[in-house]
Order: structure tokens, then C-alpha cells, then sequence
């Protein structure tokens, strides 16, 4: 027949949860490297992306997908790897910001966290649809490890102990859930996945589950989001962290997800001030199964296809905004209208402010994070005023001390995440604003509330 099916990319999947449920474990296990024994206390305290290049997804999930008739059509997953300690809201934020669909790693042992919480809001506020691994199963009391094998595979065999450890604990998780507002099910007896989450049960340490995990990911992709992962030719690429290394210069970490990336491309990026027209250096990728933020073994390349992480080496780039979008200007293209694009981009959410001009002042330091610090200020009913992205400037105080005729008690800077320059702080202990620093979005209701409370009296 004529009907060609159309091209896909590989999805985005990002993994998000609690400190230490074993996100980057899983991901380890699923590419057998050993990036979490190489990090600093075992915290991830970076964002990276890694391809698992369909073959390898079918060598691992061969018997459960033979048993399901399972056939894989994407050319494989991008991973995306986040920290789960409290401190990197931020990054959660730009992850989730950015996916197709998301795995929310709960420890099954301990069931929901203050993390795990906070991953489902900022979820939810960008509808971006998940699936949770309930990880680490092999640490139920006499758990028999049955390695690398599908989960209900492995349950078959498992004690009538061990079966009504699971069983509760799963009973507990979906009762979490449920005070979350979320139906919950284990995956196989999901009866609607639009309206209930999937649970997969995995280890890290024994490899069970993995293939559910690959298997389900995959196929919610190919069948309920078909379209969302059709590739597409029209360049969408984000950049997650900017960089400078040395010998390279200023580097950014980005995300390809639709298009495609040339060495010496002139490409525009939204920059701490102005937009920043520049032309791609050289454009580098780990190996497959490998990641962006491991040094070592990166590979140049004339050019890159979506979806795919991608470090991009130009000069001017350590002024670019993380959360924000790279284009690219061919020839047919406009470059101030590109740049346009770049700063409307910026533009919108720094416009989403109180139009009475009545309210505090908010700084973040991307896009991603300043989006989520808005919606969260709106949610505690604190209205804004004034927003920017990056460290706190003399000037920014300058902006905020208008609010000590309009109404005193919102001549107050909100500093998430970002650093404070001397001159700044400077500025405001003299004209006596306060500046909250925090470094994790949560932490400012309960100062917000000591702030307004002290006013009152
Ligand atoms: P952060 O990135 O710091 O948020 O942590 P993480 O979610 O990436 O967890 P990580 O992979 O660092 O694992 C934390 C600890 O749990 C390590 O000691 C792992 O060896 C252990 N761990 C992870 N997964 C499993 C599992 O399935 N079973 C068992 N028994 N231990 C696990
Ligand atoms: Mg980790
Ligand atoms: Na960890």
C-alpha cells in the first residue's frame, strides 16, 4: 500500500522524584553504566540526557514484549535524568517542563516524599502525563531476587510473605495517591490510562521491572501519544544548562526535539539582557547509553537529528537562558525577527504580572523556574510586581524600592535561586528592603506568612 507510516523520534522521558528513590540507579541499570557511584555522596546535582537506542530496549524487554506481541516502532528513548534533593527545584522544573511523558520514582518502601509531592504539582501544572516506578521491591522482607525479569514474572515465585508485603505497600502507595488527587493502579490492571497512573514495580539492584518499564513507556507513546512523537523537520531544541569548560569555552547542554542541528549553523538564543546571535562551533553527543554531563568521550558531529541531547560549543553563549529555546537562522529567515521570537519568549512570562503595578519582586534563574515560582506565588494569593531572571542587580532593588510609597509591605525581593550581587545587597539594606533568599520554592510560604503577620502588628 501507499500509506507510509509516519516518521517518529525518540520520546522525551523524564525522571523525577524523592532523593534518593533511585532514579539515577534505574537508569544505570537500563544503560549498565555507573554514573550514580561516580557523583558526590551519591546526589545528582545535574540535569543529563542519555539515548537508549531501540535495540538495546528490545534485548532487554525481549521476553516480556514476545509474551505481549509487543513491537517497538520508536527509535528509542532520551532519558532525562534529574535531581531529586530538595535544593534543585529548579531542574525538576526544567525537566518536566520539557518532556513527552515523565517516570515519578517513588521508593516503595517509603511510599510518598515532600519531593514526590512536588514533582506531581509541577506535573500537573504543565499537564505533562506519568507514569510512577515503584522502585526498589527487591528490599521487601524475603524478597527472592529473580534478575532482570518482568515483574510479574518475578511475583509468581515470591513467598506468600513477600506477596503480602507487596501487596500492602502497593495498597498504601495507591491510598497516598489517592489523598493527591490521583487514581492510581498497578500497570496491568489499569483500566483507563487517562484517568488512572500506572505503577510499575522496579529494582534498580536485581534489574525487575525494567522491562515493564521499557515496555509501558514505549507503548504509551506509540499508541496514546502517536502524535506528540511524530518527528517533525521545524527545529525545537531546548537548552537545559549553560556551561563554560575549558578549551571549549561557553557550552550549553541542549535538547533536540524536533529538527536538525549543522556545525556552523547561526543560531539565536534569549540572553540575560539581550538575545545572542552566534554560530554553532561544534556540536558533541555521548555515545549512545552514555550522557551529556559525563566529560569524557564526547563525539563531534557534522550534524545532529531530533530527539537527541546535544552539547553545542559557541561563542557568547555564557549569557544564554536556561529553559529557553535555540533557533536557527537560514537564509530565508529574518534575524530580527528571530531575535524577536527569542525575546518574546522571555517577554511573556516576565510580563505576567499584576497590572495594578502592586505586589513583591521575583527573580529566578531560568525560565522554567521563574514560570513555576509565579504559578506557586499566585496559588498563595502573593501578588507580583516586578520578575527577572538572573542574580540580583542594584538596579532590580532599584525597581522594587517604588513599592515602599505604593504599598510597604510588598517592598520585598524574592531571590530564588540566584545570587545576590555585593552592590545589591548594598542597595537594600540601605533603603531597608528585605531580600528572601531560598533555594527552594517551597520554603518562602512560611516566610511570606512570618513577613505579612510582622506587618500587621
Ligand atoms: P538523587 O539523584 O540524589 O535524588 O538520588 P537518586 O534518586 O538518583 O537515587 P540513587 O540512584 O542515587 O540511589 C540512592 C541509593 O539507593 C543508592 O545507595 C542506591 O544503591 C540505592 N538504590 C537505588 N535503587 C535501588 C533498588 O532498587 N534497590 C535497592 N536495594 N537499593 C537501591
Ligand atoms: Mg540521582
Ligand atoms: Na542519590
Amino acid at each position: 500500500s501507499s500509506t507510509e507510516e509516519p516518521e517518529l523520534r525518540s520520546p522525551i522521558l523524564c525522571i523525577l522524584g524523592h532523593v534518593d528513590t533511585g532514579k539515577t540507579s534505574l537508569l544505570d541499570k537500563i544503560r549498565s553504566t555507573n554514573v550514580q557511584g561516580g557523583e558526590a555522596r551519591g546526589i545528582t546535582q545535574q540535569i543529563g540526557a542519555s539515548f537508549i537506542p531501540v535495540e538495546n530496549i528490545r534485548d532487554q524487554a525481549k521476553d516480556l514484549a514476545e509474551r505481549l506481541k509487543f513491537e517497538f516502532k520508536l527509535p528509542g528513548l532520551l532519558l532525562i535524568d534529574t535531581p531529586g534533593h530538595e535544593s534543585f527545584n529548579n531542574l525538576r522544573s526544567r525537566g518536566s517542563g520539557l518532556c513527552d511523558l515523565a517516570i515519578l520514582v517513588i521508593d516503595i518502601m517509603h511510599g510518598l516524599e515532600a519531593q514526590t509531592i512536588e514533582s506531581i504539582n509541577l506535573l500537573r501544572m504543565r499537564k505533562t502525563p506519568f507514569i510512577v516506578a515503584l522502585n526498589k521491591v527487591d528490599r521487601i522482607y524475603e524478597w527472592r531476587p529473580c534478575r532482570n525479569v518482568d515483574i510479574r514474572e518475578s511475583l509468581k515465585v515470591q513467598s506468600r510473605h513477600a506477596a503480602q508485603e507487596f501487596d500492602s505497600r502497593v495498597k498504601d502507595t495507591v491510598a497516598q495517591l489517592a489523598v493527591q488527587e490521583l487514581n492510581a493502579s498497578l500497570y496491568w490492571k489499569n483500566p483507563d490510562h487517562r484517568k488512572y497512573v500506572s505503577l510499575v514495580p522496579t529494582s534498580a539492584v536485581t534489574g525487575e521491572g525494567i522491562p515493564d518499564l521499557m515496555v509501558l513507556a514505549t507503548q504509551l507513546m506509540q499508541k496514546i501519544m502517536a502524535e506528540k512523537v511524530t518527528y517533525r523537520d521545524e527545529l525545537q531544541c531546548t537548552i537545559l544548562e549553560v556551561k563554560t569548560i575549558e578549551g571549549l569555552g561557553a557550552t550549553v547542554d541542549a535538547v533536540l526535539v524536533n529538527g536538525v542541528l549543522s556545525e556552523g549553523d547561526k543560531i539565536v538564543v534569549s540572553g540575560f539582557g539581550a538575545p545572542i546571535v552566534s554560530t554553532i562551533r561544534s556540536l558533541l553527543t555521548p555515545p549512545p547509553l552514555r550522557e551529556t554531563r559525563v566529560k569524557t568521550q564526547l563525539i563531534p558531529n557534522k550534524s545532529v537529528k531530533a530527539s537527541m541531547g546535544v552539547k553545542i560549543v559557541a561563542p557568547g553563549l555564557e549569557k544564554a537562558v536556561p529553559g529557553t529555546s535555540l533557533l536557527v537562522c537560514t537564509e530565508d529567515d529574518d534575524l530580527e525577527d528571530l531575535k524577536a521570537q527569542a525575546q518574546s519568549e522571555i517577554d511573556s512570562v516576565l510580563n505576567d504580572v499584576e497590572t495594578s503595578g502592586v505586589g513583591v519582586s521575583v527573580q529566578a534563574s531560568t525560565l522554567g523556574s521563574l514560570e513555576a515560582f509565579i504559578s506557586f506565588l499566585k496559588k498563595i494569593k502573593v501578588p507580583v510586581a516586578n520578575v527577572a531572571i538572573g542574580p540580583i542587580h542594584k538596579k532590580n532593588v532599584m525597581a522594587c524600592s517604588i513599592m515602599r510609597e505604593k504599598d510597604p509591605k510588598y517592598a520585598i525581593m524574592l531571590a530564588f535561586d540566584v545570587k545576590i550581587e555585593e552592590s545589591a545587597q548594598q542597595a537594600a539594606n540601605d533603603m531597608k528592603i528585605t531580600i528572601m533568599s531560598e533555594d527552594t520554592i517551597y520554603l518562602f510560604e512560611k516566610r511570606l506568612e512570618d513577613h505579612f503577620n510582622a506587618i500587621k502588628e
